[in-house]
């Protein structure tokens, strides 16, 4: 029987969700997008060096995998061996932790949202540094958090005092997020004074950190500090990612956590993608198995190390004064500080314009209110060293006529 309820006769418009309200695509991909011209010579993304990625020995595991794995494309749980080798990878940086507390995710940004949905309430607080990498931001923007901003020394990393002061005047923030090395956008890692200060306050005030770590491997002078949750696993949550020492296109990350929230953390993630692919992870499985990851570091830290010389250097000789950058231990990023008086997003289009060189603008890496409007963030992981020294050049002729 058909229905005679009538149906209105003029369409509604589409009624999005309230967050969304002014959402904007992210100020970074916006510029990106620009900067990727071709005859640009940039250092704006954060990308690997795709000459690096270890095509074919991972092409073999992979490889391996599909022929002797018929699990491989079907369905399943966590690949157990693949949680065995992070294990593994997390003692060598110095972190102590059993199988059962790694959680396998879609990339560490997954990991980030997991960790988000399990701790945050909407409209609750969480604790950002004034300059952080974006996309923590867009996790947090769904449930409309209040930010408490915390400022960064370029030597030191994150300011602990500040941490206190808002947890002594009463802050109850859902968590704070804190990058121990290599920070993204800074390039600054975090004294060790300060990571076991961290750690205390975790467990004094019952403050979860969420210790994002994708550069922790990628240190070049032949020494890092272990992460924080080194010093104390109380409230500390530890994010890891395969992006930077693999490939980003794997998207495999993984955190490590208390056992006890690992069925929360599952049924969150089910909610996301069901589960991150069960090729990837045991090609990954397959690919340390077969022992190929020390070399590649080793390979990834001379060459990147390279790089960060290059640049540091080039910058020394081709910057004018009043110009002044941090001189990060490892990761892929030189955080630049001008003079007050300059606006670097215009300098951006001058840059593009006249030198064909590009860098991002620190304000894309800014929470709301931050003043950001003199600095930049070049990535000297992606170019080769002849552009480094070419596009340094280059900027170093922009800089010289602000
Ligand atoms: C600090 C930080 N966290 C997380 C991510 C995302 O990593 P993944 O590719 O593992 O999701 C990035 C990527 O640039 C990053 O810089």
């Amino acid at each position: 029987m058909i229905s005679a309820t009538p149906i209105p006769a003029t369409a509604r418009p589409l009624r999005l969700a309230g967050w969304t309200t002014g959402m904007q695509r992210s100020v970074l991909r916006q510029m990106l997008a620009v900067v990727s011209q071709p005859g640009i010579l940039s250092f704006a993304g954060g990308l690997p060096a795709p000459d690096l990625f270890p095509t074919v020995d991972y092409s073999a595991a992979m490889a391996r995998v599909l022929q002797s794995d018929a699990s491989a494309l079907q369905y399943g749980p966590p690949f157990r061996p693949l949680k065995r080798h992070i294990v593994a990878l997390m003692a060598q940086r110095g972190v102590a932790c059993s199988e059962e507390q790694i959680f396998l995710t879609t990339g560490a940004q997954q990991a980030l949202d997991v960790l988000s949905r399990l701790l945050l309430d909407e409209g609750g607080q969480v604790m950002l540094e004034e300059l952080v990498y974006t996309g923590i931001r867009q996790v947090v923007a769904p449930c409309r958090a209040e930010i408490l901003s915390i400022p960064t020394d370029l030597e030191t990393g994150i300011d602990v005092d500040a941490v206190i002061d808002y947890l002594e005047t009463g802050a109850r923030p859902a968590f704070l997020y804190a990058i121990p090395d290599a920070h993204n956008p800074l390039g600054v890692s975090i004294a060790e004074d300060k990571r076991r200060r961290l750690v205390e306050i975790a467990a004094a005030y019952g403050l979860p950190i969420i210790e994002d770590d994708p550069y922790g491997f990628l240190s070049y002078d032949g020494h890092s500090l272990p992460p924080i949750r080194a010093f104390g696993e109380a409230n500390v949550f530890y994010v890891g990612s395969f992006s930077k020492i693999l490939a980003p296109a794997l998207r495999l990350g993984w955190l490590v956590a208390p056992e006890e929230l690992a069925a929360k953390l599952t049924v969150i993630k089910e909610a996301g993608d069901l589960e991150s692919s069960a090729l990837t992870q045991r090609a990954v499985a397959a690919y340390l198995d077969a022992g190929h990851l020390p070399a590649h570091l080793a390979r990834l830290r001379e060459e990147y190390g390279r790089r960060r010389d290059t640049m540091l250097a080039a910058m020394a000789r081709h910057f004018p004064s009043g110009v002044t950058w941090t001189r990060p231990r490892g990761g892929m990023f030189v955080w630049v500080t001008l003079p007050e008086r300059v606006d670097s997003t215009a300098l951006l289009e001058t840059a593009v314009e006249r030198e064909r060189v590009a860098f991002i603008p620190g304000h894309a890496f800014a929470g709301p209110g931050v003043r950001a409007g003199n600095y930049m963030r070049l990535n000297f992981s992606n170019c080769c060293l002849a552009d480094i020294e070419e596009g340094i050049g280059r900027l170093g002729r922009v800089l010289e006529a602000i």
